[in-house]
């Protein structure tokens, strides 16, 4: 039955020598010594990847692993990693990561990669590698001479087949759904953000070459490499999530991973006034600002909301409109029937066939869009963008990296500048004022939760100074012990221009929204 997984080349497994017994410390559980022991074994993988392999050759206990990154002296062994395992099992995503347990898990995949053969893995179906893969582990765990208990048997499988099939340590944060992002700040410092919050996890990559070996398979499995030469990559993982991978000689201290997990359940305006991130009145605001064909941008920092929100918004533009999307890596995921995605390209290892958005937005003109949406401004293409809304595009949106409505458009008229069309300052500003009608601010606050700040509306131009008016903001009032913000929106008091647009397509807002101190 497992002979499908077995390689006819199979390299012949040579038991481990078994080391001397050592001295288990109290927090050990009777059927540790035995894994946790094993030096010469959980050296091996070490010694493997240098050429030496332990399985092939007689290694003995006393073998120092040529990269030296396994700490164990003398046959003893420290067991003070060794977590309580009952407090890990009850955490949802992890649940059993000491030392011992990654070098053991390291060793039985090394052990199973020797032995599998790999080239009948595309054409197995998952459950029939799961379960052929559970029975080589066993295998291997009886001739390492590894007692586990059935629990630990279980969590090992698992994990190996996370190293076979998915992305090592990882891949339990990656089907946890209520888990945003995971920075992988070093091999043995893995945070996530949950709720808004950044929290450690126990998850652990045995070193740097494991980090670098899931990163390869991230990054070899969209057809891009990471190597010294190119030490910073962007990827997507097949689930849509954004990948972002940095290495030596850029990293530091190892290699850098961040992955920002695709929404599965993408937040709808329904879900985002559930959680406080606007109000329904608001709600009803940005829904006029939509159908009115009003050019949006959407401004806030680093992962303030910012696609989530133009994401959400967007699903108020007529099923029957025609929409582009273009975005550095494809994160939007429009409901409409009529949506065409495009994506940049970056250039290959020759440096050569960058397709980047300014191109795309060109491009689009040519594809007779209703509504052009550009995921993220960041450069030349900004000028386009304008453009597009300038002429017949209206409606169209894009968000922007930037901490006020104001900074917002002066980051734009510097991104108008990379474009290199040495346009007179006030040239630039007036296109920006007839092009963008609408600025929405977002921010994540100090408790985690993320806010629409302000709605602001371009007026025009006075002199040389875009001229904006604020109609909404989020007054804080006050902030709980536990640092959460409690505030509510007010209306400034001043009724939009916009609003004439709403009247002429139909659209009815209540003029009380406008009124001034008004709470919503
Ligand atoms: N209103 C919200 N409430 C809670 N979480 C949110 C909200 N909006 C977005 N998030 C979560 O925050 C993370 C960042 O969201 P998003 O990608 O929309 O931000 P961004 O501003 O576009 O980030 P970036 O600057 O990286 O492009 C995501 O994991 C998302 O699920
Ligand atoms: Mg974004």
């Amino acid at each position: 039955m497992l002979r499908r997984l077995v390689s006819s080349n199979t390299v012949e497994f040579k038991k481990p020598p078994v080391p001397e017994a050592p001295e288990p410390s109290e927090s050990v559980e009777p059927s540790m010594p035995a894994v946790a022991g094993k030096r010469a074994a959980t050296d091996a993988p070490a010694a493997r990847e240098s050429g030496s392999g332990l399985l092939s050759a007689t290694g003995t206990a006393g073998d120092e692993a040529p990269n030296g990154d396994l700490t164990n002296g003398g046959g003893t062994t420290d067991y003070s990693g060794v977590p309580n395992r009952r407090a890990i099992a009850e955490n949802t995503y992890v649940t059993f990561t000491s030392d011992k347990h990654t070098e053991l898990k390291m060793l039985i995949h090394q052990q199973l990669l020797d032995t599998m053969n790999l080239s009948v893995l595309d054409k197995m179906s998952e459950d029939q590698i799961r379960s052929e893969v559970g029975d080589l582990v066993r295998e291997l765990l009886v001739e390492n001479n590894v007692p586990l208990t059935l629990q630990e048997q279980q969590t090992l499988i698992a994990d190996i087949l996370d190293e076979v099939l998915g992305l090592g340590p990882i891949e339990p944060l990656l089907k946890d759904p209520t888990i945003s992002d995971i920075l992988v700040n070093c091999y043995d410092v893995v945070v996530v953000e949950r709720f808004g919050r950044l929290e450690m996890t126990p998850v652990k990559f045995k070193d740097n070459r494991h980090l670098l070996r899931i990163i390869d398979k991230i990054v070899s499995t969209v057809g891009r490499r990471i190597d010294e030469s190119s030490p910073m990559v962007d990827a997507r993982l097949l689930d849509g999530s954004r990948v972002n991978a940095v290495i030596a000689p850029i990293a530091v201290d190892g290699p850098l991973l961040s992955i920002r997990r695709f929404a599965t359940d993408p937040y709808t305006i329904e879900r985002l006034i559930d959680i406080g991130t606007i109000t329904p009145n608001i709600a009803e605001l940005l829904e006029g600002i939509v159908r009115a064909r009003q050019n949006i941008l959407i401004s806030g920092g680093t992962g303030s909301g910012k696609t989530t929100m133009l994401n959400a918004m967007a699903a108020f533009i007529d099923p029957k409109e025609r929409i582009i999307t273009i975005e550095d890596a494809a994160e939007l995921q429009l409901q409409q029937p009529q949506v065409a995605r495009m994506e940049t390209r970056p250039a290959n290892v020759e440096g050569k066939g960058e397709i980047a958005q300014r191109e795309l937005v060109k491009n689009s003109l040519r594809m007779r869009p209703d509504r052009i949406i550009v995921g993220e401004v960041r450069g030349g293409e900004a000028f386009d963008m304008l453009q597009a809304m300038n002429t017949g595009h209206e409606g169209s949106m894009t968000t922007v990296h930037a901490n006020t409505a104001r900074d917002a458009l002066a980051r734009i008229e510097n991104m108008i500048g990379m474009a290199q069309l040495d346009l007179p300052q006030k040239a630039m500003r007036s296109q920006i004022a007839s092009a963008i009608h609408v600025v929405i601010q977002l921010a994540r606050l100090s408790d985690g939760r993320r806010r629409l700040m302000s709605i602001q509306e371009v007026t025009g131009m006075e002199g040389d100074i875009i001229t904006m008016q604020e109609i909404f903001r989020f007054d804080r009032r006050q902030t709980d012990a536990d640092g959460t913000i409690h505030g509510a929106y007010v209306a400034t008091g001043i009724r939009p221009k916009f609003i004439q647009d709403f009247d002429q397509r139909g659209i009815y807002i209540s003029d009380d929204l406008f009124e001034p101190n008004q709470e919503l």
